[in-house]
């Protein structure tokens, strides 16, 4: 339904800011790059997403419980989890204008995977010694030489257009704080790069109390901050994001971890339809081997087809036992489930599912936008949002609002509606602009109050005019 225009994000992100769905961050100061604030109708989308997931994953199913674990936790957590590690890309610079992008955006992915065996069998040869050490300090640096001189050869500056790249660096995404009252006793913290490892460190305490036994999954939804290279694209990548997780956790000599990947996977699916994200425009794509997160057996990403190219939407990832097991052994407590058939102790296996809330956003509005040509030069610019999670629902209009009794009967209606429904009164303006703002911020119904209703025509007292946006 949704019509493809070159410009289509500048058409959405104009169409956010007029109608307050999404802000520029800090604006008044003159912003703040890549921050952006949810205004009344963002705030209310962004809830109504975050709602129905939660609905649809966890209040309508036995086997899902919740959790709302802090976000700064024990930075134990990061260095087991291997995010201190290896959570971070490499990046290269422009000398002329200091730009920096990311390496794996610009090499085809038999390149990538080529320049990640090199840096992989570098550090493999380490062995605590100097002479090992000096080898693989060479051997690294012989493949950064190479690495800039391809870019030197094949890449021009996406911002200055010039070829005069240095060589590549890694650059850590964990975003870190310090925690302390004074700057003696500050201590190094990170802000969470994802929700999911509160669900790994609290599972054993998630267990006993809720008394869940496995399979069952827990899900959580909260902020997660990244230091990207390369934010960009309205609020596709930002420094500051939401996720909607899941880990399931699994007992893998009872459970086939394929069937139940491919389970999450139909359950993503229908909950991606059900609150309006185009079909057509998702892919799900199989990541080989060499290009998965370091934690991960097989995932699937599912993919979208954005204005500026088909992109990560959602991922779901076996993650095997490689978090219980890290944690297991860093913190030195038990985090096994014992099975109350066999009376044994097993260390469950996990599938997450992860969604970005502001990219679910995104892929919605996209999906619901619509320019209609009419007579002349009109356009009329529609969200199909789903009623489920549209910001008002029911929007409800005195036809004029110089008639008290008009405007009474309205607000009549109004406190009645608003019982059950999110709903918005309108008496600003004639009744047909009041439509095409309610188009603008997918409204699906309309109801006027006019005299009819008042009783003027006696056959149709009482009523009313509902208007549905889509017919
Ligand atoms: N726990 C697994 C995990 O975090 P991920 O693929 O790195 O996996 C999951 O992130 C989802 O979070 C992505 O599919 C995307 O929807 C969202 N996401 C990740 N980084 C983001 C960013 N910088 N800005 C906005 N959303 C982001």
């Amino acid at each position: 339904m949704a019509e493809t225009t070159d410009n289509l994000m500048e058409k959405i992100i104009s169409l956010a800011k007029r109608r307050g769905f999404v802000f520029p961050g800090s604006e008044i100061y003159g912003g703040l790059a890549n921050s952006w604030d949810y205004g009344p109708y963002g705030a209310q989308l962004k809830k109504n997403i975050k709602d129905h997931w939660w609905k649809f994953f966890v209040e309508s199913r036995d086997d899902m419980v919740g959790l709302d674990a802090a976000i700064i936790m024990n930075p134990k957590v990061w260095e087991a989890s291997g995010h201190v590690g290896n959570f971070a890309d490499y990046a290269i610079e422009c000398r002329d204008c200091n730009n920096r992008i990311r390496v794996d955006h610009y090499l085809n992915a038999e390149k990538n995977e080529e320049f990640t065996k090199q840096v992989t069998t570098a550090n493999e040869i380490l062995d605590g010694t100097s002479e090992k050490r000096i080898e693989a300090d060479s051997l690294i640096n012989k493949v950064h030489e190479e690495i800039k001189d391809f870019f030197n050869k094949e890449t021009s500056c996406p911002t200055c257009g010039k070829k005069n790249w240095t060589v590549p660096k890694m650059f850590s995404l964990m975003l870190q704080t310090a925690l302390g009252s004074t700057r003696d006793s500050e201590v190094l913290a990170y802000l969470r790069p994802e929700t999911a490892q509160a669900m790994f460190v609290d599972f054993a305490m998630i267990q006993q109390t809720s008394r869940k036994k496995l399979p069952f999954g827990v899900a959580q939804i909260g902020k997660a901050f990244r230091n990207e290279i390369t934010p960009g694209n309205f609020i596709f990548r930002t420094r500051e994001f939401e996720q909607m997780e899941i880990e399931y956790f699994f007992n893998p000599e009872k459970t086939k971890w394929e069937e139940k990947f491919d389970e999450l996977k139909q359950d993503m699916e229908a909950w991606m339809k059900a609150v309006g994200i185009d079909p057509a425009k998702t892919h799900a794509v199989d990541i080989p081997d060499g290009e998965r997160a370091h934690y991960s057996k097989r995932t699937i990403d599912f993919e979208f087809d954005y204005p500026f190219g088909q992109k990560e939407l959602f991922g779901l990832a076996y993650r095997g036992d490689y978090d219980m097991e890290q944690h297991e052994k860093a913190s030195g407590q038990e985090l096994r489930y014992l099975d109350p058939e066999t009376n044994e102790k097993v260390l469950p296996h996990v599938i997450e599912p992860s969604l970005g809330v502001d990219r679910a956003m995104l892929a919605i509005l996209l999906s619901a936008f619509e320019e209609q040509k009419l007579e002349g030069d009109d356009v009329r610019t529609v969200l199909h949002l789903k009623p489920a999670i549209a910001p008002v629902q029911v929007a409800i209009f005195p036809l004029l609002k110089n008639k008290p009794e008009l405007v009474a009967k309205a607000r009549e209606v109004y406190d009645m509606l608003r019982q059950s429904f999110r709903v918005e009164f309108d008496d600003n303006g004639n009744v047909g602009k009041r439509y095409r703002r309610q188009d603008e911020i997918g409204t699906p119904y309309c109801i006027t109050i006019d005299f009819d209703t008042l009783g003027e025509n006696k056959e149709l007292e009482g009523t009313v005019t509902v208007r549905d946006r889509d017919s």
